[in-house]
């Protein structure tokens, strides 16, 4: 096998994993029922991904209280909703992949604008200022209201135990409430929960205990962080390489919360890097180089003996096989590139790189889709995420002769999907190439992904058998001549 470590077996806890590779935390925007649980979209959409041969999946960031912030769009564990997760774990079960929860104390200061427009005040550690509405100062929770949000988890992982989930990931990174209570630049508490980096992380850890009594010492728990923010100050981030002061966490504070975590009880960390400030850490685009988080794992790695989840461009499999052989992670999550391609792990496993769809970190069909147009979470290349049902692409009973005019990226992908269709298909393409726009959009260095795109394109029309024409004009004549059943024309567009 040509990724051997990247199949190699792993535990957290107790809990053993086939593989070291886990789907990232991802919220299922638009596949939640209004009890907070997984629609049936949302179940065959992580079920694919099981079925792709995924390791473990970490659901998207879900709710265990609605008293002290609403819910919005994410998930919330009650018993209401509580079958719906029994349901996704027996499905993803069934193809040999775990399944942890990951779970949020909310959003606290970094709360939608909308929220607050709509009249509710945002809450935090201490009052400061709303990220999205910063004239709007956030209410410090009380000692008490901390309290009964710990005591929410317990009995929130107490019922996910029983709905069959092995395990459980704290939503602990990028300056959501976790975070804005474990870090002093946004905790300036008197009480427990304030103070020395140890009080500022009794939060977490009493949900640690919490979760431990009411679920069982042996069901584990990871907690998710950023080992360092990358923040100049209030809004305004740090670029890579760049020499300035950290208003944030720093990398030595990280090291030390590592430690204190493990301490705790903690089964595994899961390190990233950034805050709302410096989103582009903790959401990479194509701007930022794969793997662009792996050594702040490798640092944590020096200092824990639990296993350490990195995360961030790591769609590469030559890359992720090399993290893991070198010890700078125990596993890797993928978050987009399962979105882009749910099989990564099945084609790696079968050594089909080339066969793998590669997503070009643009975050338009994703995260920009479900944050900023509220719509379903899907992939802007492989638009069947989010809709692995609708779309599955079943042979047709009657195959058509399809004639496509334009080699661009929108022709390439219907001349896929007609002839995986069983169709008998030429395309026509009137320059010297196949791809359209991607050609120039792959020049420079950091969108090189999109020239894999089209490579994994023309590989896959080869495949298919699909009929290239190039330098070839499409005209009434040669429609006349030809006298396709289906013509789909794919010349370009101009947004409306
Ligand atoms: C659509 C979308 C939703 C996300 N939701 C969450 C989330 O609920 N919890 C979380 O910790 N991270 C979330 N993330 C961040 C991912 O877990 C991951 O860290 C990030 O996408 C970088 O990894 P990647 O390059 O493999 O995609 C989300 C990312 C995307 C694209
Ligand atoms: S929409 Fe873009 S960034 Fe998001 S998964 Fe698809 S290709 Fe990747």
């Amino acid at each position: 096998m040509k990724f051997e470590r990247l199949f190699e077996p792993i535990s957290i806890g107790k809990v053993n994993i086939k593989n070291r590779i886990a789907m990232a935390p991802m919220v299922p925007g638009g596949l939640v029922d209004h009890d907070g649980g997984f629609t049936q979209r949302a179940i065959d959409y992580y079920t694919e991904r099981a079925f792709g041969g995924v390791g473990l999946i970490i659901s998207g960031c879900t709710k265990v209280s609605e008293k002290v912030e609403p819910r919005t769009t994410l998930m919330f564990v009650n018993r209401r909703s509580i079958s719906s997760f029994s349901e996704l774990a027996e499905s993803v079960h069934y193809y040999g992949t775990r399944i942890f929860i990951q779970l949020t104390a909310g959003l606290g200061s970094v709360i939608v604008g909308s929220v607050i427009d709509s009249g509710f005040k945002p809450v935090s550690a201490s009052a400061i200022p709303a990220f999205w509405r910063p004239n709007v100062t956030a209410r410090a929770l009380t000692t008490e209201e901390v309290e009964e949000i710990v005591d929410a988890f317990g009995k929130a992982a107490q019922l996910l135990r029983a709905a069959g989930i092995d395990g459980i990931e704290l939503h602990g990174h990028e300056g959501y409430l976790f975070d804005q209570f474990s870090t002093a630049i946004w905790n300036k508490r008197n009480d427990k929960y304030g103070g020395s980096l140890e009080d500022r992380l009794r939060f977490p850890i009493e949900v640690l205990n919490a979760i431990k009594d009411k679920a069982g010492k042996d069901f584990p728990v990871v907690y998710r962080y950023g080992l360092k923010h990358y923040m100049k100050g209030f809004r305004t981030g740090a670029l890579p390489h760049e020499d300035y002061v950290e208003a944030g966490r720093d990398v030595a504070e990280g090291l030390e919360m590592a430690k204190l975590l493990e301490k705790a009880g903690f089964d595994g960390l899961h390190v990233d890097a950034g805050s709302y400030d410096s989103w582009y850490w903790a959401h990479p685009p194509t701007y930022q180089p794969h793997g662009c988080m792996v050594d702040m794992a490798a640092e944590a790695k020096k200092c824990v003996t639990i296993p350490v989840i990195t995360v961030g461009r790591l769609g590469i499999p030559e890359l992720a096989e090399k993290v893991v052989a070198e010890g700078k992670a125990d596993i890797v999550a993928l978050g987009r590139a399962l979105l882009a391609d749910p099989h990564w792990p099945r084609k790696a496993r079968e050594g089909k790189v080339e066969e793998i769809r590669p997503c070009t970190g643009c975050h338009d069909g994703c995260l920009h889709r479900e944050m900023y147009q509220f719509k379903p979470i899907s992939c802007a290349i492989n638009p069947a995420t989010g809709r692995e049902r609708l779309y599955t692409l079943g042979v047709v009973t009657q195959p058509q002769k399809v004639l496509i005019a334009g080699g661009g990226v929108a022709g390439m992908e219907a001349a896929r999907v007609a002839a995986i269709r069983g169709c008998e298909v030429t395309l026509y393409e009137k320059g010297e190439k196949l791809g359209g726009h991607l050609i120039a959009g792959s020049v420079p260095d950091f969108k090189r992904d999109i020239k894999r795109l089209l490579d994994w394109y023309v590989i896959q029309l080869e495949r298919l058998g699909v009929k290239i024409r190039l330098q070839v004009e499409v005209t009434p004549e040669l429609i006349k001549k030809e006298k396709p059943d289906k013509i789909i024309i794919a010349t370009g567009s101009t947004p409306i």
